[in-house]
This record gives structure tokens, sequence and C-alpha cells, in this order.
């Protein structure tokens, strides 16, 4: 195992913490977190302390030049005895893939696992047991040198954080076709997650909101006429009994639930096309009912129905099944596995050792 230095404080902080009222997803913090500093091109010992405010020099390249990418993933504690995490290599491998994008060092598997199980183990008492709840786990990498010199770091640090949460959003919810703002491009760093992805998604969001609509569906760059992602999931549609997925172009995010779906649908026998998918066709396949259900689905929330689509003019066009009805047993499939209640035939989960424990 990677070695790792523990606070001093670290035990007070567990044994003090208490439990938040609410849950609502990612506002709660757990009391440890999890930091590896990076310089002289090396990764310097990790350390496991208390969660709290972190001291930065107003020039670190972060502020300035967004150098930064992170993951979101999930621990399960509800039927397990141990705590599990879905898929956790699957992030690190996208968490690398951005950390080259975004021309940052590659943070090494053994400090990319050591960091969510030792924070996950320490918590492992409070990773809320409820259907639906898990203790979401934020890792990111950061630019720290001190320098407003126009270019890469030679300084980072990669953190890791946790929040005892409620799934992120339920019910089926209305979606706002962008026909006007983009988000990333070919050749960008859509595929990449770097917070400059989601800042560039929130005027959006927020005229969505003001529109009446939960979320924003995002279209291709160039014609505005391919569907992409939605600003925190990927996109999925039910096309005569058959489900329909955006293609991967490279602009948008390799979600992993997406990949997961996509697996058991076609582990169950389902017909699952990866294609570029026009918007405008989609929108007359809902509207002569060939097109009955269409989901987006990420970690956060893992899959919401879409009650309808529609546009900035008020134009809606609802889905036959709001509630879904292929998308409702992806779901519950899914959830099954994370949560020890189905076999986890495809050797998803990966339980934290128990020497990640405290004391
Ligand atoms: C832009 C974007 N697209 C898609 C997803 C879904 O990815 P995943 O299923 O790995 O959570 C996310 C969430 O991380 C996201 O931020």
């Amino acid at each position: 195992m990677l070695p790792v230095s523990f606070h001093p404080d670290l035990q007070k902080a567990v044994s003090e913490y208490s439990p938040p009222e609410s849950l609502r997803f990612g506002d709660a913090k757990a009391p440890v977190m999890f930091r590896a500093d990076y310089c002289n091109g090396q990764w310097q010992q990790a350390e496991l302390l208390p969660y709290g405010p972190i001291s930065l020099d107003p020039s670190v390249k972060v502020l300035h030049y967004g150098q930064e990418i992170f993951e979101g993933m999930k621990a399960y504690r509800v039927c397990q005895e141990r705590p599990q995490i879905f898929r956790p290599h699957k992030n690190w491998r996208r968490f690398n893939s951005s950390a080259s994008r975004m021309h940052m060092p590659e943070v090494p598997e053994a400090l990319f696992m050591a960091g969510i199980e030792w924070v996950t183990g320490y918590c492992e008492h409070m990773i809320p047991p409820g259907s639906g709840q898990s203790l979401y786990l934020r890792p990111f990498l950061f630019a720290t040198e001190p320098s407003l010199h126009v270019s890469r770091s030679d300084q980072y640090s990669f953190m890791v954080i946790a929040s005892p949460s409620e799934g992120f959003q339920s019910g089926s919810i209305e979606v706002l076709i962008e026909r006007e703002y983009t988000r990333t491009a070919p050749g960008g760093v859509g595929s990449a997650k770097t917070g400059g992805n989601y800042a560039a998604s929130f005027y959006s969001g927020e005229r969505a909101r003001q529109l009446g609509y939960d979320q924003t569906l995002w279209l291709d760059p160039r014609q505005h006429t391919y569907i992409e992602e939605l600003s925190v999931m990927n996109f999925f549609a039910v096309i005569d009994g058959e489900l329909h997925t955006p293609e991967l172009s490279g602009s948008f995010l390799e979600g992993i639930t997406r990949d997961s779906l996509i697996a058991l649908a076609r582990q169950q026998g389902l017909v699952v096309h990866e294609r570029p998918m026009a918007v405008d066709a989609l929108v007359a396949d809902i509207q002569a009912g060939r097109c009955t259900e269409a989901f987006c689905c990420g970690t956060a929330a893992i899959l919401l129905p879409f009650k309808a689509l529609g546009e900035a003019d008020g134009t809606r066009y609802p889905l036959a099944h709001p509630q879904g009805h292929i998308g409702a047993q992806l779901k519950q499939q899914m959830l099954g596995i994370q949560e020890g209640r189905v076999e986890d035939q495809l050797d998803w989960m990966v339980t934290v050792p128990e020497a990640c424990r405290p004391g």
C-alpha cells in the first residue's frame, strides 16, 4: 500500500463529526480529506488530514488560468458489509486522460486509489445506508505554482474530499434544446472533466430554468444539429424499442454511467446504437410516437427520465413514457449492483480494504 501520513487531529475530527440534517447532494462534507503535492517532477508524501480550508498564494495558476481537473464517483454501503466503490479504475483512467489534455502530470493509480480508499475507509460509518444514498467522492488536481506567467504550472495538488449525499435529483425532467449557446467544440476540452466546462454551462442552465426547464441539452457547436450531452449527464432515447445514444465525438464527456448502461442493456439483449443523433429527427420520432422515452445518466443522479424536450419559445415535445420504462429497469439494475442487491457479474464494485478504517 502507498505510504500515507496521518495528521494528529484526524481521529478527533472523525469522532467529533455529527451527521448533517440535510443530505442534499454535495452540501455536507465528510470530516477528512486526502492530499498529495507534486513538485520538482515528483509526487511528495501523501497525507490524510481533517477536512478544512487550504491556504493558497493569490497568484497560483489555477486561479488565473483554470488548470484544474476533477472526478465524481460514489462509495456505497447499503446491503454491503464493507463499503464498495463503483468502477473507480475507470474514473482513474478518465482523470489521467483529463490531466493529459490539460497538460498536467498524471496521478499514479496507487495514489488515486489510496486517496479514495482512505477517505472512504475513515468515513465508513457515515456513509448513509438508504437506497439512493452514498458517499460522493471528489478527487481533484489543480495548479499551485505561484506565478502569473501564462504557462503550464510546475506544481500541483491532488486532493480527495467527500460528501455523504442523497441522489442528485429525482423525478422526471423537462429539458431545453439549447440552439443558441454552445459549451465545447471538436478539438477542445469537452471530453476532459475540467472546471471551465461547467462554468461555461451555468449561463444557459439559468436561462433554461427561467424558461421553465430543468436542464440544458447541448448540441454540436458547428451545426447546432446533433445531440451531445447535458451539462452533467449523457443522453439516451428509446426509439422503436431500441436504445440510441450519441456516439463519442471527443467533444463531450465519456460517461461511466453511459458505458455501464450500454453494457447492462446489451447483456439483456437490448439493441444499442451509438450514432450521431440529429435533434430534429428525434423530435419527429417523438411526435410520430416512435421515440417513447428519453433519459440522461450520470454518477450523481444515475438516470433521470424526461417528461419533455422543448424550445426556448415554450414549444414542448412530451414523451409518451415520462417515468421511463426501459430506463427505469436499467436504473433499478444498476442501483441493485451498486447497493449490493444484484449480483455484480461484470466485477464493477471494488471493496475498500479493512486496513483503511480509522485506528
Ligand atoms: C459533462 C458531463 N457529462 C456526462 C457526465 C456523466 O459521466 P459519469 O457517468 O461518468 O458520471 C458527467 C458527470 O460526471 C458530466 O459532468
